[in-house]
């Protein structure tokens, strides 16, 4: 099962092992991370599941929808790194991932 690393927006970092097939958003939900809003419950209609992704993780990520890219212009905080965790499914592929919780808008 893969292991991700996940910095929350008070800069504390852990790590939490996810069944691959999941969300990111789920994983970090259920690891407890609450802070992530998650409102749309995975929808890409809200954005409060922002998260940045480690460089070398982005290549391995499944491309951005135009929902997506647009949902992320909406944000005040988005990197080049952003991504919303409800459309990045865990794989084995990325275990180590590193991400941090972006800051609320
Ligand atoms: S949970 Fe709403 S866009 Fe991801």
């Amino acid at each position: 099962m893969p292991e991700i690393f996940v910095t929350t927006r008070e800069g504390a970092t852990s790590s939490l092992t996810v069944k691959a097939g999941v969300s990111l958003m789920e994983a970090l939900r259920d690891g407890g991370h609450d802070e992530l809003l998650a409102l749309c419950g995975g929808c890409c209609s809200c954005a409060t599941c922002h998260v940045y992704i480690a460089p070398e993780f982005l290549g391995k990520l499944p491309a951005m929808s135009e929902d997506e890219n647009e949902l992320l212009d909406s944000t005040s905080h988005r990197t080049e790194n952003s991504r919303l965790s409800c459309q990045v499914k865990v794989t084995d592929a990325l275990n180590g991932l590193k991400t941090i919780i972006a800051p609320e808008d």
